[in-house]
Order: structure tokens, then C-alpha cells, then sequence
């Protein structure tokens, strides 16, 4: 038997890429075996470690160093791909740190985030192979890491890592992944279209994990998650949301009809 939580901190810290993907796919079929135990008291802590593990490249660069991706070129759209493969990679490793970093949680809310984490994993090797087909491979251009920024900017409240990091920073995957799908569609690229499609039709249900699990803890708490959502994303400096929003998807992802109206 092996136990999640201390198991996925081991593999949080793995650098190489492919090796990280190799060890989430196994600890899921672990599981999938029966020989996976959950310790919600586990006392595990990260000092001295330097999380994530991860590759020394991508280079990463502030947000709005990124260069503008052109579409007519094939180093473009790989850029773009690029840039995706990151966000994937730092998935991973925000599924993991969920794991591991949060205690005392019903055993469920390790298993969602196994199956994250397992499902990010997938999304990192597809987009990967894709750009390998293509002549490139992960670390070659520049990268930004806000999405990460966000996992250590909440590492002291799990309420705060469930409303701000699957919540926002994934939710506004479900608005910007269509919008990028078309520009593929525009150039015909097929591969990278139907990628997305997966990509989005899982992400649908991460985001659904982080609505579900904030919301239990609200309940728990006794908190409005209006206004609690509110007050973290203040508190937190959560990045405005900004239209054009995609509220099937959201939906779908069990936002209510006020948050929906919210926004
Ligand atoms: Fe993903
Ligand atoms: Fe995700």
C-alpha cells in the first residue's frame, strides 16, 4: 500500500517533465488497483523544498513580456502550443499540491485531485507529442507562471486554493479555450482543434471539483459563497474576470445562476 498524499508531495518535486507524467499515470493505476490509502492527518510540510520540481527550462517571464503569437507562421502556433504545454505542466503540479499540502479533508476531495492530476497529465503529453510532431519541444520558448503564482499565493487557506486557484484561474481556461480552438480552426489545423476540444471537455470538470469543494467548506463555515468569494478574491489579488465568458461551460461547471449573473 502507499499513501496519496505523501506519494504525490514525491512526485510535486520531480523535475523532469516526462518522468513527472510517468508517475502520475502509475500512481492512478495504482489506485485503480486498490493499493492506494488516503492519511487526511498526515503531518507533511515543504521546508527546504523548492516546489514545484520542474525543468530548468521554460525560461519564465512576466505575463506582459510574453511576445504576441502570430498564427501564419508554424513557430507561432507552436508558441501558442507552447504555452498551453506550460499550463498543463503547472496543472500537474497544482493537482499534486492540492494533494498534499491540505489535511483533514473527506477522502473524496484526494481522490478528485488524483483524478486531476491524472487528466492534466494526459493533457501534457497530448499537447507535448503534438509539438514534438511539429519539430519542438517543452522549454524551447519562454513561459509565464501565473497560473502557479496563484497555487503559492494560496497555500495557507484551502478555501482560498478552491475559490481562487480551479475556480478562477481554471475557469478562465473554459472562456479562453474556445476562442483559441477557433484560431486553430481558422488555419485548419486540425490535431491542435480536436486537443482543445479534450482539454476543454475535461476542464469543464475541474473546475466543477473546485466549485464542489468550496462550496462544501462554505457550507461547513457558514459562509455566503458570494460574498466569500468576493472578499478572497480581494484579499488574494485575483485577476479581474473579463468577458467574453463561456456560461454554458460554466454552467456546466456548477456555477449558480447568481454567480452566473454576477459576472
Ligand atoms: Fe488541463
Ligand atoms: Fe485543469
Amino acid at each position: 500500500m502507499i499513501e496519496l498524499r505523501q506519494t504525490a508531495l514525491e512526485i510535486l518535486l520531480i523535475t523532469d517533465a516526462q518522468t513527472k507524467v510517468g508517475r502520475v499515470n502509475q500512481l492512478f493505476e495504482v489506485y485503480q488497483l486498490g493499493e492506494v490509502v488516503v492519511d487526511p492527518e498526515a503531518l507533511l510540510d515543504d521546508q527546504g523544498l523548492e516546489l514545484p520540481g520542474r525543468p530548468q527550462k521554460p525560461e519564465l517571464i512576466p505575463p506582459l513580456q510574453v511576445p504576441k503569437r502570430k498564427m501564419d507562421t508554424l513557430e507561432g502556433r507552436a508558441s501558442l502550443l507552447h504555452a498551453l504545454a506550460h499550463i498543463e505542466f503547472n496543472a500537474i503540479n497544482l493537482a499534486l499540491d492540492a494533494i498534499w499540502r491540505f489535511g483533514q479533508m473527506p477522502e473524496q476531495y484526494y481522490l478528485d485531485w488524483l483524478r486531476v492530476a491524472k487528466e492534466e497529465a494526459y493533457h501534457f503529453s497530448l499537447v507535448n507529442e503534438y509539438i514534438a510532431s511539429l519539430g519542438f519541444a517543452y522549454g524551447h520558448f519562454q513561459a509565464h507562471n501565473s497560473l502557479w503564482e496563484m497555487v503559492e499565493r494560496t497555500q495557507d487557506a484551502i478555501i482560498a486554493r478552491m475559490a481562487l486557484v480551479p475556480r478562477t484561474m481554471e475557469a478562465r481556461g473554459l472562456d479562453a479555450v474556445p476562442m483559441i480552438r477557433d484560431r486553430f480552426k481558422q488555419v485548419k489545423d486540425t490535431r491542435a482543434v480536436e486537443i482543445l476540444e479534450i482539454i476543454l471537455h475535461d476542464e469543464i470538470g475541474h473546475v466543477g471539483i473546485g466549485n464542489y469543494w468550496f462550496n462544501y467548506l462554505c457550507d461547513q463555515q457558514q459562509l455566503s459563497a458570494i460574498t466569500t468569494y468576493k472578499e478572497l478574491a480581494r484579499q488574494y489579488r485575483a485577476p479581474k474576470l473579463k468577458p467574453p465568458f463561456n456560461m454554458d461551460a460554466r454552467r456546466q461547471a456548477g456555477f449558480s445562476d447568481e454567480e452566473l449573473s454576477l459576472l
